[in-house]
């Protein structure tokens, strides 16, 4: 068979490891592979790549993507377009790695063998008990936290870390743990100022500078706004730019030196964890074995502690947020954690 690899939507560390994984097990089982460039554009302009093991031998340890990728192109209203331009690839099947948008988009162009790869740094989609880049991010997060703490605590300051997350605190979360920072603040359980300001005010007093996750997505008690997403369910209104808020708000009411860090695109960019990379590999080494056997419109994913498969709609559902009763919430309370 002649099977294409798609990555589409932001980028995610790990994605270079699907590519690896995939080409290398469907090239060992006798299959041709080529690599669609830019996500969807590729196909709009029928601009590919041929997947060789010299092509992709040792990629599985960069971030990015090999192939580059494109959240820009959707498919709404160039449905014909997109199957017209696919058909002249002449491929048997197509293993996508991407996000809910991605899935969504092809969802609506029928006549695709597809086998699907679920990605985001959020660890937010549902269908899959984690996703691939997470683990990364929340290092980036962990990792920041103990080289600023040395800084907060040399100038006795406040420091605000703002992580991605739009609608999910997954990496504010896994990463404020995994370095234990003193405050995490996540969009699932929105902020209340009053009691956020008596826990400073106490910190103020006894320790020498303190470090505050701040999920982007972290959103004020008072001004919690919702709207309905894609899959239409009801997710928060992110209310961007947290951190620099945040520092002020600490400055003025506390009188407490305040500076506020965004880690923005660090978070995807970091070569992949080998958490990442064992995920990737197990993951891409299944999505080739199930184009192999024609399983088509599946998906690999993780769950309950494995590799497995289940039917690509399951990646389409409402976001995974987290349970703002989180057994790591209640560990981050067990260690007095403002959270
Ligand atoms: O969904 C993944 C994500 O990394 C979010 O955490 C973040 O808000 C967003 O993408 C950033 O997207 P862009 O690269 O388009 O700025």
């Amino acid at each position: 068979m002649k099977i294409g690899i798609l990555t589409g939507g932001g980028d995610a560390p790990g994605l270079n490891g699907i590519i690896e994984a995939a080409t290398r097990t469907l090239l060992n089982l006798g299959h041709e592979v080529i690599g669609i460039k830019d996500g969807f554009e590729g196909i709009y302009k029928g601009e590919f790549m041929p997947l060789y093991i010299k092509t992709v031998r040792g990629q599985h340890a960069f971030a990015g993507t090999l192939l580059g990728t494109s959240n820009r192109s959707g498919t709404e209203g160039r449905e014909t377009e997109f199957k017209e331009a696919y058909d002249r690839l002449g491929l048997d099947g197509l293993i996508v790695a991407g996000g809910d948008g991605t899935f969504r988009c092809l969802q609506s162009i029928q006549g695709i063998n597809l086998i699907g790869v679920p990605k985001t740094i959020d660890n937010d989609l549902p269908g899959t008990d984690t996703t691939f880049g997470f683990d990364t991010a929340s290092s980036v997060v962990s990792e920041a936290i103990d080289d600023l703490r040395t800084t907060a605590i040399a100038h006795k300051r406040i420091i605000i870390i703002e992580t991605m997350g739009r609608t999910a605190g997954w990496i504010a979360l896994g990463g404020g743990m995994a370095s234990m920072a003193d405050a995490i603040l996540i969009p699932e359980r929105p902020i209340n100022l009053e009691s956020f300001k008596s826990f400073l005010k106490k910190k103020h007093k006894i320790q020498r500078g303190i470090i505050v996750v701040a999920a982007e997505g972290a959103t004020l008690e008072s001004h919690v706004q919702r709207e309905l997403d894609k899959s239409g369910a009801s997710v928060m209104v992110a209310d961007y730019g947290i951190g620099e808020r945040l520092a002020k708000w600490v400055e003025e009411e506390i009188n407490w030196e305040a500076r506020h860090v965004v880690l923005g695109h660090l978070q995807r960019s970091h070569p992949p964890s080998t958490t990442d990379r064992f995920l990737t590999t197990a993951m891409g080494i299944v999505a080739a074995r199930m184009a192999h056997k024609g399983n088509w419109g599946h998906a690999a994913v993780y769950k309950h502690g494995q590799v497995t498969q289940v039917p690509i709609e399951s990646l389409m559902g409402p976001a995974r947020n987290v349970d703002p009763e989180h057994r790591w919430v209640k560990m981050a309370q067990a260690l007095g954690i403002y959270i």
